[in-house]
């Protein structure tokens, strides 16, 4: 288990040397990029070589190896892109490396989001959160991300780039790589404040004379204030008096003010009294004169149109009035009568007419009442006989018939018979006499026995005939008797109506005569009232009427009289309360001895000393604003007095501050020109050791110009065209010189040295050169890690590591270490 560190982590063990002999002893790469699970060993010491064909992950064991320590976005691609293609769900891409910094041991363990750093073998965390664990690691290893890579990794890439820069961007490459650029810094900020404080002494001389005159000013002010302030104080002596006088005046005007508006408060209250009264007394006359006319029309009242009279007059003809429509109604009812009279008179006179008139029909008629019997038996008789008759005369007719048939039939049976036969009848023998004798007789027989028979059917013929129209008579007139029954019983029955209509119009008559006695009776009692003509009666009312109007007349006069008397006394009532209260209020007005003179004195005495005292105040608030102006002007020339003091005072602190920074800038620049004097000649021998050896001595030295380009000397003689192998020879010994001069400089000897595809294009030959070089290296480094996809760099190693991509899993594995 591994220990965790309470509190914040990220603390490195300060037991620690900080940097320096950085050495690695592990890289295990989970689920990163192409690797599924690939461990890699590094020895202590010694040439490690990592051998494969080309994408089997070789650099991007490098790359775990970066991430690991510094996490973020530094490798290719993005962190999201970490995670093999391969990886089951829910593992994520995880790296971590064991190393040794000065001899202690720690692990660093990075995953996508979060990251560890412990001590070991103890498991101890003393970083973790992936900001954390970078710091940590960069300040365990003594160096940037920046430094470690562009020391400690010794890439193809970066050394095409450095052989294919301009000269500006070579120069600028070296000088960051070489911390240059921190001297540069140290020395333009140095530069700056010197500048800074040159313009601020600059701006502080004169500054000495400046305060000399700034205290005289400040004198000179002083006095002025001094006076302004006496100048102030005198006119605020003359405001306070002149305020005592004009309050004395005041308080006189403000009584005599009291007085004037209790004056003419009154004055205007006695004004409206004797108004008022005045109009009480103009109502006087008007209303005296209404009490003379009421007091005539009382006089008139009895003798013009007395009560009585015009009451009796009234009910007279009220009385007339009432006769005059009962003498109307009397002739109405009488009329009515009489009309009653001589309807109910014609009415009867009509039925009479009309009973009359039925007996003379019923008279015309002739009517037997046994008539219609005796014709029913004579039908009945008639009819009888006649099938009685008929019937005997039917049976002799059959009878008749019946011979014929039997004759006939004799007459045949003979005639078939025959001469000499014998007679059917009588069973003689006929001969020929005989014969025709029997049918002669015979024959004759027929004839008789016929014309008997056609002589009774003409008999019940000529009955049959002579019974119709007998009947037919009969009938008609048994029809006529019985219309006459119904006229007979019509006529009777409409007579015994109307007579007894006759009785009722009788009766009828009799009621309505009565009526118009009794009308006639009623009519001559009226006919004896006093009933006067309508003309009379007209003439009698208007009379009646203007008696009556000149009544309400005088009434209204009286009744207006003692309205008037009563107002009469209400309105003496007042007139008198009135002068009563004149009288109050003009001895109150005398007793107030108000004086409009002695008045107009004091609003005079008042305005003159206000006139004064606005004018003492005008000047006073000058005076002020004086006093004011100059105290501010003597605090502005105070403050500045201090000010121009303080800088007086620091002056010289300044200057001796500025003498300071001139010489640091100095010291600066001359620590910069040796320090850049002394990269050129130390990276020339580094390189022209290195090229040396990579060109099998060939090459003896190398010089660098101005701008760190190399020219490579050959036998004393400067070629001026390299080989495309030369040439990338010469970028790498500059880069190896480059990071051995960067370890060196830093400060802490690095020990670790990764090259990554180093030999280019470089012929077999060549790359023995570069191998041995390696080699000659691990003299200087102590762990060199060479990746390749060279065969020939597992010779030159001390340890081999071999990659392989298996693509059953789709992943790099190691197969040989
Ligand atoms: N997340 C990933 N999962 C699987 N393969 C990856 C992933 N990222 C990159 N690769 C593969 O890694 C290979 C590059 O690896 P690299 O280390 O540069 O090879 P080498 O240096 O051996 O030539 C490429 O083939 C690329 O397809
Ligand atoms: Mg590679």
């Amino acid at each position: 288990m591994p220990g965790v560190c309470e509190g914040p982590v990220g603390g490195v063990d300060r037991g620690h040397q900080k940097g320096g002999n950085v050495n690695i002893r592990r890289i295990h790469l989970q689920n990163f990029r192409l690797h599924a699970d690939t461990e890699v060993f590094v020895p202590a010491k010694g040439v490690t070589a990592i051998v494969g064909g080309n994408e089997t992950g070789k650099t991007t064991i490098l790359e775990g190896l970066e991430w690991a320590f510094s996490g973020g976005d530094h490798t290719r691609g993005k962190v999201a892109n970490l995670r093999w293609f391969g990886a089951p769900p829910r593992s994520g891409a995880k790296v971590t490396v064991d190393f040794s910094v000065g001899g202690k041991e720690y692990r660093v363990e990075r995953l996508e989001s979060t990251a560890r750093l412990f001590a070991m073998p103890a498991e101890t965390v003393i970083a973790q959160g992936t900001t954390p664990v970078s710091e940590a690691v960069t300040e365990l290893i003594g160096m940037t991300h920046r430094e470690f890579i562009s020391t400690v990794f010794c890439r193809q890439k970066d050394v095409e780039a450095l052989s294919r820069m301009g000269a500006t961007d070579r120069v600028a490459f070296i000088r960051q790589v070489l911390q240059m650029e921190k001297i540069d810094e140290a020395l333009k900020n140095l530069r700056k404040r010197k500048n800074e404080m040159a313009a601020r002494l600059e701006g502080m001389t004169g500054s000495e004379d400046d305060l000399k005159r700034a205290e005289a000013e400040q004198r000179e002010v002083t006095a002025r204030v001094e006076a302004s302030g006496a100048a102030v104080h005198a006119v605020g002596k003359e405001l306070q008096s002149l305020s005592e006088h004009m309050s004395d005046a005041t308080k006189v005007l403000a009584e005599e003010r009291q007085k004037k508006g209790t004056f003419r408060d009154l004055t205007h209250r006695l004004e409206m009294a004797k108004r008022v009264r005045e109009g009480i007394r103009s109502q006087f006359a008007d209303l005296e004169q209404q009490i003379a006319a009421g007091k005539e029309a009382e006089a008139a009242l009895e003798d013009a149109a007395p009560e009585g009279l015009i009451e009796e007059l009234r009910d007279y003809l009220h009385e007339c009035r009432r006769n005059r429509q009962r003498l109307q109604q009397a002739l109405d009812a009488m009329s009515r009568a009489s009309a009653a009279r001589n309807g109910a008179v014609l009415n009867l006179k009509e039925h009479e007419s009309r009973v009359e008139e039925l007996q003379c029909a019923l008279d015309a008629v002739e009517y037997d009442p046994d008539l219609l019997a005796k014709l029913d038996a004579q039908i009945q008789e008639m009819s009888r006989a006649h099938s009685e008759t008929v019937g005997a005369l039917r049976g002799e007719i059959e009878a008749h018939r019946t011979d014929e048939r039997k004759t006939l039939r004799k007459i045949e049976a003979i005639k078939q018979a025959g001469e000499g036969a014998c007679c059917p009848t009588c069973l003689r023998g006929m001969d020929g006499e005989v014969f025709d004798q029997v049918l002669e007789s015979l024959n004759d027989h027929l004839r008789v026995v016929v014309k008997d028979a056609e002589h009774k059917e003409e008999l019940v013929r000529q009955s049959n005939e002579m019974t119709r129209r007998g009947l037919a008579e009969l009938r008609a007139a048994r029809s006529d008797a019985e219309q006459a029954r119904d006229a007979h019983k019509s006529v009777s029955s409409d007579l015994i109506h109307w007579r007894r209509e006759v009785k009722v119009a009788e009766a009828r008559l009799e009621e309505a005569a009565s009526r118009r006695n009794e009308a006639r009776a009623d009519l001559a009692k009226i006919e004896k009232l006093d009933v006067p003509e309508a003309e009379e009666l007209r003439s009698m009312e208007q009379e009646l009427d203007a008696k009556v109007a000149e009544r309400v007349r005088l009434e209204s006069r009286v009744e207006a009289l003692a309205v008037a008397s009563a107002r009469l006394e209400r309105l003496q009532a007042d007139h008198d309360a009135r002068t009563v209260e004149v009288e109050a209020l003009t001895s109150k007005i005398a007793s107030i001895g108000f004086d409009e003179e002695r008045y107009l004195q004091a609003e005079e005495s008042v305005g003159g000393l206000q006139e004064k005292t606005n004018q003492a105040e005008v000047a006073l608030s000058a005076r002020r604003a004086t006093y004011g102006a100059q105290k501010d002007e003597l605090s502005r020339v105070t403050v500045r007095v201090e000010s121009l003091r303080e800088v007086v005072s620091s002056l010289e602190a300044q200057k001796a501050e500025y003498r300071t920074v001139t010489k640091a800038t100095e010291m600066m620049e001359g620590f910069r020109v040796a320090v850049t004097s002394t990269i050129r000649p130390e990276m020339e021998e580094l390189m022209s050791g290195f090229y040396a050896a990579l060109t099998d001595g060939r090459h003896e030295a190398v010089e660098l110009n101005e701008d760190f380009s190399a020219q490579a000397f050959e036998a004393g003689h400067a070629p001026d065209t390299l080989s495309g192998g030369a040439s990338d020879q010469l970028a790498l010994a500059q880069r190896l010189a480059l990071s051995l001069m960067m370890a060196q400089r830093s400060g802490n000897p690095m020990n670790l040295l990764f090259l990554d595809e180093p030999f280019g294009s470089l012929e077999e030959s060549r790359r023995m050169n570069v191998l041995n070089l390696i080699r000659d290296l691990s003299g200087v480094f102590t762990q060199v890690v060479v990746i390749s996809h060279v065969a020939e760099t597992k010779d030159a190693a001390d340890y081999v590591v071999e990659l392989e991509h298996d693509p059953s899993i789709g992943a790099s594995r190691v197969v040989a270490a």
